[in-house]
């Protein structure tokens, strides 16, 4: 290591660890840890005493009710969580074994996940680097480069497959280009699934992220900006998929009395009462997570721009972000400096950490079809997710 290299490393060192300091103070700072007031105990000691803590309970229902009046859709369907949910979005979609499925490779591996659990092949696209989700401009490039249109049906020049559908993620709680993407993916016959999971809280144009494409999936994993402990949830406009989904999710039973009857194989995926019940009292504060979160970027921004190394993934335009998790970006230069800095954060109680491995590079998806990934591969070298628990508006 040259002198020059010795200097920057103990000056961005410097920087990075009293930018979190600042923000985190000397407490051990986890990446995002749930926000729980007296609501929660009442809401579950309640459906204990109930008696009805699994499917049968009808706090599912009224949790899906509260969901999609927030999100302004017409059905929720409350599942196990975000991950089985985009199973069956997928399932829902008609996909076929072999069938590929585009999603962006700067992602979380659920999406990946659940088109190989159908039998499908993940087909992986570039991103764009404001928005951290997929690109419209190379998305629809691609298309007309690489695909061909028959019978209204997409198909990959290459492996002579059919595209079924695209999964488009609003990450880190930020809105993709969606209305565009919505646009070009209609044009060229793609079922549309919005990955929401991470964008509760989070509106385009003043409209709730997951419900522009056919379906939307929301999950309410322990990390998330509310939760369920586990849980997820199908965002649905339209009633016959709905109907469709409504029976997948159950065991696909015939409605009898005393009849044991199928319509054919049921995934057994629905949310229990006990999750519902949490999410009941959860879902009253998400405007209030909301503004917590933002409030905590916008204490990093202050600090951040005081540095020279960094910058913040911002909200894009036309949106208005929940913030979930905060991601400081550094600068073209200094990438190199990204793990040493993530060891150290991590060492001083500040818990840090890379965006995902891109998955075209993960063994079991190496062999998957994909485009040009520059700016994929170029974020991921930058980007450090930061700690950004509600619980950091109190401390210190
Ligand atoms: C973008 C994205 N998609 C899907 C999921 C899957 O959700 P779950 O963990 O509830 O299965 C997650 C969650 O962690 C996620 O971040």
């Amino acid at each position: 290591m040259t002198n020059n290299s010795q200097n920057i490393k103990k000056k961005i060192s410097k920087d990075f660890i009293k930018i979190l300091k600042n923000i985190c103070g000397k407490k051990v700072s986890p990446l995002h840890e749930p926000f729980f007031t007296k609501e929660e105990k009442k809401s579950l000691e309640s459906c204990i005493n109930s008696t009805f803590v699994s499917t049968k309970s009808s706090l599912i229902k009224k949790f899906e009710k509260k969901i999609a009046t927030y999100t302004k859709s017409k059905n929720v369907i409350a599942v196990i969580n975000g991950t089985s949910a985009l199973q069956i979005c997928l399932i829902a979609s008609g996909l076929k074994a072999k069938e590929e499925v585009f999603l962006p490779s700067f992602n979380f591996v659920a999406a990946a996940n659940a088109a190989v659990y159908c039998g499908g092949t993940p087909h992986f696209l570039d991103i764009d680097a404001k928005t951290l989700s997929v690109d419209p401009i190379k998305f629809n490039n691609y298309l007309e480069e690489s695909f061909i249109i028959k019978n209204k049906k997409c198909y990959n020049k290459n492996t002579k497959q059919r595209v079924r559908a695209i999964i488009i993620p609003h990450l880190f709680g930020h809105p993709a280009k969606i209305d565009n993407l919505v646009k070009i993916a209609r044009k060229n016959n793609l079922f549309v699934i919005e990955d929401a999971a991470e964008s509760l809280g989070s509106f385009y144009k003043k409209k709730h992220t997951g419900t522009f494409g056919d379906l939307g999936v929301l999950s309410f994993n322990g990390n998330k900006i509310i939760t369920t402990g586990g849980g997820g949830a199908i965002i649905s406009n339209r009633v016959s998929l709905t109907k469709k989904i409504r029976i997948l999710v159950d065991v696909s039973k015939k409605n009898h009395n005393w009849k044991f009857d199928y319509y054919g194989v049921g995934y057994n995926m629905k949310m229990p009462g006990l999750n519902a019940a949490l999410g009941n009292a959860q879902i009253k504060s998400i405007e209030k997570m909301v503004k917590i979160h933002r409030l905590i970027f916008r204490k990093y921004k202050t600090e951040i721009i005081k540095s020279k190394f960094f910058d913040l993934v911002r909200e894009p335009v036309n949106s208005r972000s929940n913030y979930w998790l905060q991601n400081i970006i550094l600068k073209d230069q200094y990438y190199a400096y990204r793990d040493y800095l993530i060891e150290l954060s991590n060492k001083n109680g500040y818990l840090t950490r890379t965006a995902w491995t891109l998955l075209h590079n993960l063994n079991h998806f190496k062999k998957c079809p994909k485009s040009n990934l520059d700016t994929s591969a170029n974020m991921y070298k930058r980007i450090i997710s930061l700690p950004s628990s509600p619980s950091l508006i109190n401390k210190k």
